[in-house]
C-alpha cells in the first residue's frame, strides 16, 4: 500500500483494486493477528537468513520470491543467479526431511520461467486458480501462478 510518483508524492490509486474497504479489512485482520503473534522479522538477504536458521523435519518452510519473469519493482535486482541460489536452498531443505511451499509466477505476458519449471518437476506442482480482479481488465488472464511443494 505505498507507491510514490516521480516528484516522491505518495499515489496509491483508492477506490478500485489497489486501495479499498476489502483491501483495508485484510490488512486490519492482519495488524490484529501480527500483533498476537510472536513473530520475528529479518531484512536479511535470502542467503543470510537460510545460514542463520537451524531448521528440522517440525518446520515448513514458505517462500514467496521475485517472479524471474515479472516487472515489479523488487525484482530488478533478481536474476537467473539469484534463481539458481534459491533453488539449490531449497533442493537442500528437500535433502534435509524438510518440508517447503513456494508460490511463483511460470508463465507472464508471453514470458515463460523455463527454470522454474524444469527444476518444479521433481516436485508437486500445483496451479492457483487465482481470481485477481483487475480495475483495467477484468477478463484476460495473462499469467499463471503456482505453489510447489514437496509434500
Ligand atoms: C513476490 S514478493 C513477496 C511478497 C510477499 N509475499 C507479500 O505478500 O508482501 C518478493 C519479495 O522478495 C523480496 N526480495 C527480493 N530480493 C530478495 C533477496 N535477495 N533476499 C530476500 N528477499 C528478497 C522483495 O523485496 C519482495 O518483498
Amino acid at each position: 500500500m505505498i507507491r510514490f510518483n516521480g516528484k516522491g508524492n505518495f499515489n496509491v490509486p483508492v477506490g478500485n483494486v489497489d486501495f479499498n474497504q476489502n483491501v483495508l479489512d485484510a490488512l486490519n485482520d492482519y495488524f490484529d493477528i501480527v500483533g498476537r503473534s510472536n513473530i520475528q522479522w529479518s531484512t536479511q538477504d535470502f542467503r543470510a537468513f537460510f545460514r542463520g536458521l537451524d531448521l528440522s523435519n517440525q518446520d515448513l518452510v514458505y517462500l514467496d520470491p521475485p517472479y524471474l519473469i515479472t516487472f515489479s519493482e523488487y525484482n530488478k535486482l533478481w536474476n537467473d543467479e539469484t534463481e539458481a541460489a534459491l533453488f539449490q536452498i531449497i533442493d537442500e531443505l528437500n535433502a534435509n526431511g524438510i518440508r517447503f511451499a513456494i508460490s511463483n509466477v511460470t508463465h507472464y505476458k508471453g514470458r515463460i520461467n523455463e527454470a522454474f519449471l524444469n527444476w518444479a518437476q521433481n516436485y508437486m506442482i500445483h496451479p492457483i486458480h487465482s481470481n485477481y480482479i483487475s480495475y483495467h481488465d477484468n477478463t484476460i488472464k495473462r499469467f499463471n501462478e503456482v505453489l510447489v511443494t514437496n509434500f
